[in-house]
């Protein structure tokens, strides 16, 4: 039985709890948040604490949830690792990608096993993609469009002012929104980033510090061409597209489903099941990669999504901020980072 407990009970915190108390194998032990209103969302018999250090040194879980704003996933994430405890990370793995580096250490400086959220990567259609693009049988990619178009309200920052600091956060629309589509661009080109162009900026007027907007050019080691787009200033929160074009065929994703582009129209090749623990946009793999993770704690055995999977987006984060300041293309070292 793996003993469980989540550090920040917000919105994704929820989907957390609802994921590891529907589980068989689990069981949560303690909830963390500095809120203490947040003590009534706990299950009963659920030990509630509102420090971090108070919570580290009482009890004994075999894996902690880290469910907070971004700029507390390394520091937190440092002292979970030294008291020798399991850890599942929500994404971003940190603020930017020097941070991240410090980041990827951890497992192998306390001898602690870390997942990452990067939960997208295993929707089923994400899976089948990926397959068919590393069979061979169509040829390389030759290129990828994300785009993302989302909203968020105003309400949206006051409920969490962190996401609108850019201390706090590491910025707006890209690495807290679109960052799974940035991942997911890099893992379906399977190969490094080359370089990279773009522009950000806000164009709705909260007065905020991170970016609304973003749009890059991302040019990938293996000739593929990437054009990223993503904001949070649409009218409302539409389906994530990606579309991946290769020598023999393309394929669009959306709505959950996996299209194959041929003779001018689309024949659905997979879904997604459309059974969510939080939002629709969240998509569904919470559960499956917390389950993943949880089977390799137990048995010794298995993969799951290592801190290093988190570099790739974050470094193309860190291009795009750069390459907006100074209008110049960023070209990238040779990974891994
Ligand atoms: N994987 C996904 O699809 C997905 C979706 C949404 C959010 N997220 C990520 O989840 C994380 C949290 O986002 P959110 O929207 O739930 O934020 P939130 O602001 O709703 O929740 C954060 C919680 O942390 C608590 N907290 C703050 N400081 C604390 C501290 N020092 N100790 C203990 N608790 C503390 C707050 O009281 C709050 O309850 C972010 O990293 C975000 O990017 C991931």
């Amino acid at each position: 039985m793996i003993k469980a407990a989540i550090i920040g009970l917000g919105v994704i915190g929820e989907v957390h709890l609802s994921v590891i108390t529907s589980l068989e194998n689990a069981r949560l032990i303690a909830v963390c948040d500095t809120d203490k209103a947040k003590q009534k969302k706990i299950p009963p018999g659920t030990l509630f604490y509102s420090s971090v250090e108070e919570f580290l040194q009482r009890e004994k879980p075999d894996v902690v949830h880290i469910c907070l704003p971004h700029y507390l996933h390394y520091p937190v994430a440092q002292k979970i690792a030294e008291a020798g405890f399991n850890i599942f990370t929500e994404k971003p793995l940190a603020l930017n990608a020097a941070e991240g580096r410090e980041y990827c250490g951890l497992e192998k400086r306390y001898g602690v096993k870390i997942c990452l959220c990067l939960q997208n990567r295993l929707n089923n259609t994400t899976e089948v993609l990926y397959n068919l693009l590393r069979s061979g049988e169509y040829g390389e990619v030759t290129g990828i469009r994300g785009s993302v178009a989302w909203y968020r309200s105003k309400a949206y920052y006051e409920a969490g002012p962190w996401r609108g600091v850019m201390a706090q956060s590491g910025g707006g629309c890209m690495i807290n929104q679109a960052i799974h589509t940035l991942d997911l661009m890099r893992y379906f080109a399977g190969s490094p980033v080359k370089s990279v162009k773009g522009n950000i900026g806000q164009i709705l007027d909260y007065g905020l510090e991170v970016e609304d907007t973003a749009s890059a050019r991302i040019n990938f080691e293996n000739g593929a061409a990437g054009l990223f787009t993503a904001s949070v200033a649409n009218f409302a929160d539409e389906s994530v597209e990606i579309n991946v074009r290769c020598e023999k065929a393309g394929f669009v994703l959306r709505d959950q489903k996996l299209f194959k582009v041929e003779n001018g129209g689309e024949a659905l090749l997979a879904s997604d099941s459309d059974a969510y623990a939080g939002k629709k946009v969240y998509g569904n793999s919470h559960g499956k990669l917390i389950d993943q993770f949880y089977r390799a704690l137990e048995t010794g055995e298995g993969s799951w999504i290592h801190p290093e999977e988190g570099m790739p987006s974050l470094r193309i984060i860190d291009a795009i901020r750069k390459s907006s300041s100074t209008g110049e293309t960023v070209e990238f070292d040779v990974e891994p980072f």
